[in-house]
């Protein structure tokens, strides 16, 4: 009888999760959502995101990947078989993130090898220039242009980095967040202590915190706090399922769920006065305010921390040293994506992880080629915007359906409080059941309502179609097609 592959150890399972957590988002989405939404304010609905809504689904998503002794789509199918089409959405969803994603450390690769030369500097027109050059940027999604041969490189560069570090399973895994999560740390820590010895530093820093309650009224400043708790956590990708489907049978899960929800998101604040030090340094140093050079994404990450960088003395070192954090921050989050797929697809046919990761990469770097265009971009950005609006909070929704009403929340917290540290009460029923599927359920109706009321970043219509509802339709149609085709039967460990 197969037996199923395991992690080491708990800290090696705590810190791949933890390192899937933390990713690009933590640095360049966090920091900048709180500075629109309230600053210091932003954390109140941050923290009742966290506890409402993050670490229920998440204590979910570890007890089912544990209880079922399979990925997503098993774990869910096993509640009714029907279910697992949610799960081959949840991986639908994440292995289109992974080709992006991909693409997004292709650039950091590139960026990494011009930190030496800088050929950014000379302000923040220089360094946007160049980034459009770096990527060949067209005029539009409907200009495809050419393959930018640096950023294809890169891409390569990232899936056979991927490939090496899961083809053998979760033990590798295990053994390269022991590095790929302190060391972001680390980096991110040293940036923070040049940063804030920086003139005009402080500045930054109370645009940063500096609260405003009054924005905790508006209904923006909520919304903004779920989808940034679902998208850091990395809920609703059939990771954390898959993860913990390699734990033993018996083994902690609400403890683990806490640690790895407070070290993301204390991560995130933290990261904040990194960016915001920087950037109130590039403020002073331009003679602009703030809100002229607050941005966020790959704007902040490849121009605007480029252009400050340069202003610095030792810039070289220092731009080296951040490029290898967002590589470091970004590479668990990527393989842990790809691995939940891997292990999605392999549950179904008993295949071999080192074929099934081999082919997943292959296939993974010829999609990510599109972003390698000079339209890569732009479909790059229309394609995340769908998959963060309309993949994870559905996803998280449904499953708190199939758990909710039809699993039950009884049973699966009964096995929860067996096997954990610390118990869970009638509050996580409460979430599972209502709490949750409610709030999530408003997240997609306001934000159905916001995307037919504007089109997103005044794209062309026929560009937001292909790029965003065709895709969505068509991992649908996939994630049918998988649950409907028969898999290979394997024997299950005992008691399954
Ligand atoms: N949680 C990651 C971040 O904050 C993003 C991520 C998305 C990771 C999807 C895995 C899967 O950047």
């Amino acid at each position: 009888m197969p037996h199923r592959e395991r992690w080491a150890s708990r800290p090696a399972f705590i810190m791949a999760a933890i390192g899937s957590a933390i990713g690009l988002g933590n640095l360049w989405r966090f920091p900048m959502v709180a500075y629109e939404n309230g600053g210091g304010a932003f954390l109140i609905p941050y923290i009742v995101a966290l506890i409402t809504a993050g670490i229920p689904l998440m204590i979910l998503e570890y007890a089912l990947g544990q209880h079922f002794q399979k990925c997503s789509p098993g774990s869910l199918g096993s509640i009714k078989p029907g279910f697992a089409v949610i799960g081959w959405w949840a991986l639908g969803v994440g292995a289109t993130i992974s080709f992006y994603y991909a693409a997004i450390m292709g650039w950091s690769w590139d960026y990494l090898v011009f930190s030496f030369t800088q050929p950014w500097s000379g302000g923040s027109e220089n360094a946007a220039e160049f980034f459009a050059h770096v990527l060949r940027r067209s005029s539009g999604p409907g200009e495809i242009g050419g393959i930018s041969w640096p950023v294809l490189a890169g891409l390569a560069v990232t899936w056979a980095w991927i490939y090496w570090i899961i083809k053998r399973g979760v033990l590798r895994v295990g053994k390269v967040v022991m590095i790929t999560v302190p060391l972001p740390a680390l980096l991110t820590l040293l940036v923070l202590i040049r940063g804030v010895t920086l003139p005009g530093a402080v500045e930054g820093l109370i645009h940063y915190l500096q609260p405003d309650f009054s924005a905790i009224l508006s209904g923006k400043i909520w919304l903004e706090a779920y989808a940034q708790v679902f998208f850091s956590l990395s809920l609703g990708f059939g990771i954390l399922t898959a993860y913990a489907s390699y734990l033993p049978k018996r083994s902690d899960i609400s403890n683990n769920a806490f640690i790895t929800s407070f070290a993301d998101a204390g991560f995130a604040y933290f990261a904040g006065f990194s960016v915001f030090s920087v950037l109130g340094y590039l403020a002073q140093a331009q003679g602009v305010p703030i809100s002229e050079v607050v941005e966020g994404g790959p704007g902040l990450a490849f121009v605007v921390y480029p252009t400050a960088i340069s202003l610095m003395p030792g810039a070289p070192l220092i731009a080296a040293a951040f490029f290898l954090t967002l590589l470091t921050l970004g590479i668990d989050s990527a393989f842990s994506i790809v691995e939940g797929v891997v292990g999605g697809i392999r549950d179904k046919w008993g295949l071999s992880q080192n074929a099934t990761a081999a082919g997943f990469c292959i296939f993974g770097f010829l999609v990510g080629i599109l972003f390698t265009t000079g339209a890569g971009l732009y479909w790059l950005d229309i394609v995340d915007h769908w998959m963060n609006n309309y993949g994870l909070v559905v996803i998280g929704f449904l499953e708190c359906i199939a758990v909710g009403w039809f699993y039950g929340t009884k049973k699966l917290k009964d096995y929860i409080n067996e096997v954990s540290d610390f118990q869970i009460g009638w509050w996580w029923d409460l979430f599972i059941k209502w709490i949750t599927p409610l709030a999530l359920g408003w997240a997609i109706v306001a934000n159905v309502v916001e995307e037919i009321k504007v089109p997103y970043e005044g794209y062309p219509t026929w560009a937001l179609m292909a790029g965003g509802w065709c895709v969505v339709a068509l991992i649908i149609v996939v994630a049918a097609i998988m649950t409907a085709i028969p898999g290979k039967r394997v024997e299950r460990e005992e008691g399954l």
